[in-house]
């Protein structure tokens, strides 16, 4: 299996128990070390990078990525998701979550955007802003966007918060 943006390992716990072998990639060294710290064990593989420049050295069974897909810049869809056709072997599936468009899961202090919108402003402890992408993908929507591109997706959404889909 591979992971995709892992950060802190709350998904990459619950990966690595269905797994042979677990590849978790990030482009944080920061995230990186604290989903070591939470999974305490060598049978995870770790990579650092940039998944915009990064490309497989080896195919996988299963790519997952948790609350990352939003974050892909729409002009950086068609190739993200080629990306994780080049890591998939024959056969491979492919499985995701991310955020539904939902006003109660956002920090009491920010304020989401409309539906529509791609950028989002969020501001840390410190004051700090910082304009981050955040596309909430609409399922119908997405499942045809990805029919189009060669994938058959089954995508659903629960009650509030989450969207996830799976597919090949
Ligand atoms: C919203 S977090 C999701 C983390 C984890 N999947 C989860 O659900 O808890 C997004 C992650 O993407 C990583 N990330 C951001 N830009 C990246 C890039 N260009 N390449 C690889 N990872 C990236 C961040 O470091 C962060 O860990």
């Amino acid at each position: 299996m591979l992971e995709l943006a892992c950060g802190t390992g709350i998904w990459t716990e619950q990966l690595l128990p269905w797994a042979d072998s677990l590849t978790a990639l990030d482009g944080s060294s920061e995230m990186l070390a604290l989903n070591r710290a939470r999974l305490g064990t060598a049978a995870v593989r770790y990579i650092q990078a940039d998944l915009f420049h990064w490309q497989p050295g080896e195919r996988y069974d299963v790519v997952f990525f948790g609350f990352w897909l939003s974050h892909v810049p729409p002009e950086r869809f068609a190739a993200f998701w080629q990306l994780v056709r080049s890591c998939l072997a024959p056969g491979g599936r492919v499985f995701f979550v991310d955020s539904r468009h939902e006003p109660t899961s956002t920090a009491a202090d920010h304020r989401l955007p409309e539906p529509a919108a791609t950028v989002l402003t969020r501001r840390l402890n410190d004051g700090r802003e910082f304009q981050i992408y955040k596309v909430f993908h609409d399922p119908v929507v997405l499942t045809e966007r990805l029919r189009g591109l060669g994938w058959q997706f089954t995508i659903r959404q629960t009650d509030h918060y989450f969207v996830h889909g799976s597919g090949s």
